[in-house]
């Protein structure tokens, strides 16, 4: 992404990027240097191209304007020897004109040049690697600084440079203040465990490392600073997936007077920025909104990947009563028969079924029932259920066709709802029911307050603590903890939460309640965010915001396949960085300086 104006990178080594050299420079002499990609020996005269972050330009060294000494040297040049030369810059002949590069109708006839730092025999390729054929990830992150050369990698940095950049561009606009915040800490509430670092000169104690500004943001509202924005750190001692690293960023957004449409507009207008900046793409706002109760009834999860129509539908009234015990019973006990018409599933094997039913099992699923309507009728298991009234809502209401696979689960809901997600994206991928290249953007709003502890039952925050309910008062939270609507949200790009937010808790008894219903008595809520609720005594604004998970957002935006691929250093899923080594053991005499000790058995 240069920006095409090639004196931009003109220093006393060099007189622009080597990716930057056309037909302008035709007849000038340049100076350039970068890494060498390639060394081609034609017997007279030797090719070499060399790269920069700005791309690659070919060199030429021939007898007609180079000395004997001067090709032997090229000759003998290694793959990322760093080189200065100098040279005219001139066609290449017809037929020696590349298309597919940049630079590739000139080359440079160097008449001077020096190798400026030798490159060692290299553990993993960096030039022409097949991307199909990518060296093994440890090795590309032990071994990141020639793993970050890739010029797929140097893309990743140019769209995050300008996402970020749209970012703040848009956040700017509107009157936001880039603030900072601390990094040693408490502890703050986003649910993770904390990295702790000791106090040297507080024996004893420790800092908690952020794992989001959210108090810091909430004090800057209490503190008069209405708009705030940061490129915040946050760090998470959790476990990780190829969607979460223990450090990453997040674009954390804060304002005070504002209601839920308030937020949301300053998000979608920034995330329009972001995407018009960095992948010169407009998007459609406003972004289409469900209710996270919607959601579940018409996907099954809060972050439905719409590039798949297939909606879940109820289907208890139609299929009970027609003698399959498996769905009578089921409505008997208050549960539901639900299901999704796959388009073109009928061509998925029995055998492939059973995968499937295997997947839903291990969400929690009882079994999978199947229905394919063929060219000689229906076939499955409740195939002979299915009378011709059955077999005309399924056709008309629900759309099912000949060549379609029903997919039903029967159960209560807190059995069905996970596995009819899993089955919903596991058959789609079966049959390529994705709308590749669909960009679908949603807000998902109305989140419970709550949800239960799955090991207690006990409530804990959907969100977070601090977040403001939808009409509810005191009494509701404390009586009904799991009926009360929280006043929060999400954004989902294709089936992933980019951001979440909520409009927070400025009423000081509603707050109390929510930290009451969460276990927190008066000493435990004062002990951990006493200094939170404090400055809520001296005249706190309504205020809320939202927080974009940056890595998430540049990887969909590149197509990458991990938030590795857009972190420069980033950890292994056992979070380790594999580069520089870390975590590693330190000296006793650090930890005696810290105060620590450690045991024996660990
Ligand atoms: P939340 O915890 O939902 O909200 O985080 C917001 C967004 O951050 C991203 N994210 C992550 N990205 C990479 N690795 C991780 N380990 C990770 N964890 C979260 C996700 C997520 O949507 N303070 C609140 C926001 C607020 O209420 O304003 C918060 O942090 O994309």
């Amino acid at each position: 992404m240069g920006d095409g104006n090639t004196t931009t990178f003109a220093t006393a080594w060099r007189d622009a990027r080597c990716g930057d050299i056309s037909e302008v420079w035709l007849g000038r002499r340049v100076k350039l240097a970068g890494w060498v990609h390639r060394v081609r020996d034609l017997g007279g005269v030797i090719f070499v191209q060399i790269r920069d972050r700005g791309g690659r330009v070919q060199l030429a060294f021939g007898p007609d304007w180079c000395d004997a000494g001067m090709i032997a040297a090229a000759r003998g040049l290694s793959s990322e020897d760093v080189v200065q030369v100098e040279g005219e810059v001139v066609n290449r002949p017809p037929e020696a004109v590349n298309p597919e590069m940049t630079t590739g109708s000139i080359e440079v006839h160097v008449d001077d040049f020096r190798v400026l730092s030798e490159a060692a025999p290299l553990p993993i390729l960096v030039a022409d690697v097949d991307l199909a054929e990518l060296p093994a990830e440890e090795l590309r992150l032990r071994h990141r600084v020639l793993d970050l050369r890739r010029p797929e990698m140097i893309r990743n940095f140019e769209v995050r440079h300008e996402a970020v950049a749209g970012a703040r561009e848009a956040l700017s606009a509107e009157g936001f203040l880039e603030i900072e915040t601390p990094l040693l800490t408490r502890r703050t509430p986003e649910g993770a465990r904390d990295y702790l670092v000791p106090s040297r000169v507080n024996p004893g104690e420790f800092y908690a490392l952020p794992q989001s500004p959210q108090l810091y943001k909430q004090l800057l509202m209490v503190a008069g600073y209405d708009r705030y924005f940061q490129i915040a750190r946050c760090l998470r001692d959790e476990d990780l997936r190829a969607d979460r690293q223990p450090e990453f960023t997040q674009v954390d957004v804060e304002m005070a007077y504002v209601g839920v449409d308030d937020v949301l507009g300053v998000c979608e207008r920034m995330l329009q920025r972001m995407w018009s900046r960095a992948l010169g793409q407009e998007l459609h706002l406003p972004f289409p909104r469900l209710s996270h109760a919607e959601a579940l009834e018409l996907y099954g999860t809060d972050k439905p990947d719409l590039r798949v129509d297939w909606k879940l539908v109820d289907l208890t009234d139609l299929l009970t009563g027609l003698g399959f015990g498996i769905f009578d019973h089921t409505a008997e006990a208050g549960g539901r028969v639900r299901g999704f018409v796959a388009a073109g599933g009928a061509a998925v094997s029995r055998s492939e079924i059973g995968g499937f039913e295997e997947l839903a099992r291990k969400r929690g699923a009882k079994g999978v029932i199947w229905l394919k309507a063929g060219a000689e009728g229906w076939s499955g298991p409740i195939a002979k259920y299915v009378d011709d009234d059955v077999g005309a809502e399924l056709k008309g209401k629900h759309g099912m066709a000949e060549g379609d696979l029903l997919l039903v689960l029967a159960g209560p809901d807190s059995e069905t709802t996970a596995p009819l997600d899993a089955l919903r994206r596991a058959v789609a991928s079966r049959l390529d029911a994705f709308d590749e290249g669909g960009a679908h953007w949603l807000w998902v709003v109305d989140f419970p307050l709550f949800e239960r502890d799955p090991e207690t039952g006990a409530p804990v925050a959907a969100h977070h603590p601090f977040t403001m309910p939808v009409d509810a008062d005191a009494d509701r939270i404390r009586e009904t903890p799991f009926d009360v609507t929280a006043r929060a949200y999400d954004v989902v790009y294709n089936g992933v939460e980019l951001a979440s937010g909520s409009i927070r808790c400025h009423d000081a008894e509603i707050q109390r309640a929510i930290l009451e219903a969460l276990g927190f008595d008066r000493d435990e809520a004062e002990r951990r965010f006493g200094f939170l609720l404090e400055a809520f005594r001296y005249g706190a604004p309504p205020h809320g915001g939202y927080a974009l998970g940056l890595d998430r957002t540049i990887a969909l935006m590149v197509g990458a396949p991990s938030l590795r691929d857009v972190i420069a250093f980033p950890k292994t899923t056992a979070a380790r960085g594999l580069m520089e080594g870390t975590p590693s053991g330190v000296e006793p005499e650090d930890l005696a300086g810290l105060h620590i000790q450690l045991c024996e058995d660990d």
